[in-house]
């Protein structure tokens, strides 16, 4: 079991999101993203924030099952004030891809591109020829060329949509990868809350992760929905020398009428290598966590939520007690619901099963929809919170607290 130790410094830099293009950006270390943090399942993760930034901020851990005062929010810890410092520390109890980000008005500082990727490996990882990590992002630019104003009224509702896709920081990339390689992409949306509906030249890949880690099985699919927040692990490939392949968002209607189809980034697919790559046909076993009659505990109503404001307050929920929370959204628009700190399984969606079971951190929430969801409180007592991940419905309101208690 490793120590990983990182230094983390917030500051404003000048963001080039492509060449001769530039925001006034919030970045770690100066970057966007911020540095990739990888570490060993079970190993200790020791961050050392300092926030040279004009404003306060806080660093979560998303997907990480950390103890309670490492969580980042406003109810665990006062945020760190510019010119301050904290340590983070925490060990990391499970493989996948999770992400961090700034939780102290996230509208501005993620948009700015206060987030970064942290990867934690299993002892029993599929072996590919190849490994990415893709944060998908977009950026909103005002007339003057920087980020557009923040805090607009119409936003509130309808959520910050970016006019440009941006890949690791990056106005549409080209992305090279070897012919006949099978590679596999750690995927995150990072964006306040364009939804992707990603597909990668329209070609048959498999999903073989999401928020929690691997799937029992690879799953055959074209296309995948990605909503701020979640994230999923991809086997691509392998393509033939001299293809060319678009990584798009295909158009979706989350409630506000049907976006077109934007481009993220390419594909050049150069000279063919060997490929020693193998994915099991199973990856790991994942037993349900309630049965499917499993009596529902509680019932969050999203549209109450969104217009409840801030301070919330939710029951809490007792250690070691099932939880089975139906997550009703009667607005009219999708939202992709947050749990901190816990995973959960999907147990239906609008009334049928999932196609397969997964450990999930974030699921969306369909309008006029309905997600039955299972969640187990391991022994982390404290303060934790749930949310929707389009960050301009959090910073509304569309959130609650509650206490995980002993
Ligand atoms: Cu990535 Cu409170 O969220
Ligand atoms: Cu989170
Ligand atoms: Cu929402």
């Amino acid at each position: 079991m490793a120590l990983v130790s990182v230094e983390l410094e917030a500051r404003e830099f000048e963001w080039e999101f492509a060449p001769g293009r530039s925001i006034r950006g919030f970045g770690f270390n100066g970057e966007v993203p911020g540095p990739l943090i990888e570490a060993e399942v079970g190993d200790t993760i020791d961050v050392r924030l300092t926030n040279k930034l004009p404003q306060a901020t806080t660093i979560h851990w998303h997907g990480v099952r950390v103890p309670a005062e490492m969580d980042g929010t406003h109810a665990v810890q006062p945020p760190v004030e510019p010119g301050g410092a904290f340590e983070y520390r925490f060990t990391v109890p499970d493989a996948g891809t999770f992400w961090y980000h700034s939780h102290t008005n996230e509208t501005e500082q993620l948009e700015r591109g206060l987030y970064g990727p942290l990867i934690v490996r299993g002892p029993d990882e599929p072996k590919l020829d190849h490994e990415r990590v893709l944060l998908l992002d977009d950026l909103k630019l005002g007339a003057d060329a920087g980020a557009a104003a923040f805090g607009d009224e119409h936003e509130h509702h309808a959520g910050r949509e970016g006019d440009v896709c941006l890949i690791n920081g990056r106005l549409e990339p080209e992305l090279n990868v070897a012919g006949e390689a099978l590679e596999r992409w750690r995927i995150v949306n990072t964006a306040n809350t364009r939804f992707v509906r990603l597909s990668i030249g329209a070609r048959a890949f498999s999903i073989i992760g999401t928020d929690g880690g691997l799937l029992p099985e690879p799953m055959r699919a074209t296309e995948v929905l990605v909503t701020p927040g979640e994230r999923v692990d991809l086997a691509v490939g392998p393509f033939a020398e001299g293809e060319r392949l678009e990584i798009e968002a295909l158009p979706y209607d989350r409630g506000k009428g049907e976006t077109p189809p934007v481009v993220f980034g390419t594909l050049r697919v150069g000279a063919p290598v060997t490929s020693h790559a193998e994915v099991p046909g199973t990856l790991r076993p994942i037993e349900p966590l309630a049965a499917d009659n499993a009596e529902v505990t509680r019932a969050v109503s999203l549209k109450a939520l969104m217009h409840g404001g801030h301070d919330q307050r939710a029951d809490p929920v007792r250690v070691g007690e099932l939880q089975v929370w139906d997550l009703v959204n009667e607005t009219g628009q999708d939202h992709p619901f947050h749990l901190h700190g816990f995973f959960f399984q999907i147990i239906e969606e609008n009334g049928a099963p999932p196609p397969v079971v997964s450990w999930k951190d974030t699921v969306n929430v369909p309008r006029k929809g309905q997600v039955r969801i299972a969640w187990l409180p391991d022994n982390r007592p404290g303060e934790w919170m749930y949310h929707c991940h389009i960050l301009e419905h959090h910073a509304m309101g569309m959130m609650a607290h509650f206490a995980v208690v002993a």
